[in-house]
């Protein structure tokens, strides 16, 4: 089922996701299932439970955007484990919508995680892969992209949004 996707100004999305301690369960399975189908309907990249409303540790992450199968990642209680490089490039986030803006981010991720089973799982990306993990586990810390901008172009960011909630065009 496709899920709302809350936008910023929600406390959910500031907040520190709760560890997840069930696993193999019909609810993560579901709540899985649902996050790939919001993901895909909103044609993100990546999609962490906070935006769904839920304070959980669980992202989705498919960089071939449903084009490719393999490519599709569950990360559950992820951590990053090593970071090497830079890379410079422009980033936007579902809950923040029609805003995107360059983000320094590492350019290779290592992830320890776990699956749905609970089993841990050892990740590795470079480029587009590497920034989506490292997107994902921020709003999971309840951290979003703008944080990385400089204080005045948060500002901005948070000025516009303030005029779209006012005229009632951001919910
Ligand atoms: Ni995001």
């Amino acid at each position: 089922m496709v899920r709302k996707i809350v936008k910023y100004g929600e406390p959910v999305l500031e907040t520190k996701a709760k560890t997840v301690e069930q696993f193999d369960t019909p609810e993560l399975k579901q709540t899985i299932e649902d996050m790939f189908e919001t993901m895909y309907a909103a044609k993100g990249v990546g999609l962490a439970a906070p935006q769904i409303g839920l304070s959980q540790r669980i992202s989705v992450i498919d960089i071939s955007v449903g084009e490719d199968e393999t490519k599709k990642l569950v990360l559950i209680n992820p951590e990053i484990t090593f970071r090497e490089g830079e890379q410079v490039g422009e980033e936007g986030c579902l809950s923040i919508p029609g805003f995107r803006e360059p983000v320094k981010r590492a350019n290779r991720v290592s992830v320890k995680a776990q699956n749905e089973r609970g089993e841990q799982v050892d990740l590795e990306g470079e480029e587009l892969l590497a920034r989506a993990f490292e997107h994902e586990i921020d709003h999971l810390n309840g951290v979003l992209f703008i944080s990385h901008l400089s204080a005045l172009k948060r500002d901005i960011i948070r000025r516009k949004i303030k005029k779209l909630q006012k005229a009632g065009e951001w919910d």
